[in-house]
């Protein structure tokens, strides 16, 4: 096994909280184990625009508490496509760089998968993504973050609810899964969720809503994933006044909020020990590969496990949020 002396890291897809902490765990651990180490700026795109600089320890002094990230992010199109790759790789060799990290979340890790496998190049990536949605870790970085951004809004949205005896439909992020609805949900007590997991009928909502308010309730808080199947906030608004008037809705949003601010303690952690470990991993001869953490254990799993595979999301939790709301 050839030892690899010159690493690249970079950020790629939605931007997570976190994802500079990694960045810093990755260059710091890198130069103290005798590497020479490039940031690559704006995600695959920067691998074939040969935005590659060497990075020193200063470069990734105060950022662990920074949102976004210093490298910056992008969904490449053009890595996507076989020339893309090429140029890619043609600019890592002009570098000489031998072993690649990347930190994003499941379109991120298809890309490294592609790329490593025809090149032969050895790839490891970090988890970093809102959206919790690989396989191989309990949670990926920027995760806990976004729940307590969306914990804190609901609760603040809940004392309108309240005085103005209001239903608030508060969709989340979350293309395709719902564990930020879910948990965050749990969190600021929300009479139901909705997420693409377990899709629910209009009849079925309204039913657990009427049994509520007539137990005397008066406001309530719904969490939609924003991947859920019936439509968006904006839809199930719509569908349940065209059952009945018996509700004052409004809708919010939140969007985008819930990508920045500074990274919660758990994520800085999470964020600092998977850097550390990817590099090693890289150091060790590992590729295609993700570090992740399963029960506080460091773990390895293939890229292709990792994209495939849907990690549990507990279904009987949200009978659970119907028994503690009503
Ligand atoms: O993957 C993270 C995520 O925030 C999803 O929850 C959301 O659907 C998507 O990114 C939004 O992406 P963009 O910022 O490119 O619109």
């Amino acid at each position: 096994m050839k030892s690899i002396r010159k690493i690249g890291v970079l950020t790629s897809g939605g931007d997570a909280p976190g994802m500079n902490a990694a960045v810093r765990a990755v260059v710091r651990t890198g130069l103290n184990n005798g590497l020479e180490v490039f940031g690559i700026r704006n995600g695959y795109n920067g691998l074939i625009n040969g935005l590659i600089e060497k990075m020193d320890s200063q470069s990734v002094s105060d950022i662990i508490q920074r949102g976004g990230t210093i490298l910056k992010s992008a969904r490449s199109k053009e890595f996507k496509t076989p020339e893309g790759r090429q140029v890619a790789y043609d600019n890592l060799m002009i570098h000489g760089i031998e072993g690649l990290i990347v930190i994003g979340g499941d379109g991120t890790f298809t890309g490294a998968n592609i790329f490593g496998n025809k090149f032969d190049f050895p790839v490891v990536g970090i988890p970093g993504t809102i959206d919790n949605d690989l396989f191989g870790t309990d949670m990926t970085i920027g995760y806990d973050t976004a729940l307590n951004t969306v914990v804190e809004a609901v609760d603040k949205i809940r004392d309108t609810a309240y005085s103005h005896n209001r239903l608030f439909i508060v969709e989340v992020m979350g293309r395709d899964a719902g564990f930020i609805a879910l948990n965050a949900g749990i969190a600021a007590g929300a009479e139901d969720i909705l997420i693409p997991e377990h899709p629910i009928l209009t009849e079925e909502l309204l039913s657990h809503l009427k049994n509520d308010w007539r137990k005397n309730k008066k406001s309530g808080i719904l969490i939609v994933a924003e991947g859920d199947t019936s439509g968006g906030a904006f839809e199930i608004m719509k569908q349940i006044k065209s059952e009945t008037d018996y509700f004052d809705i409004r809708v919010t949003i939140l969007g985008h909020i819930q990508r920045g601010g500074a990274p919660s303690c758990f994520d800085r952690v999470l964020a600092s020990t998977l850097g550390y470990e990817a590099v090693k991993a890289l150091l060790r001869g590992e590729r295609d590969v993700m570090v992740g953490k399963v029960h506080r254990e460091t773990k390895l799993i293939p890229f292709n496990k990792s994209i495939k595979y849907h990690k549990d999301l507990n279904r009987n939790t949200l009978e659970l949020v119907r028994t503690l709301s009503s």
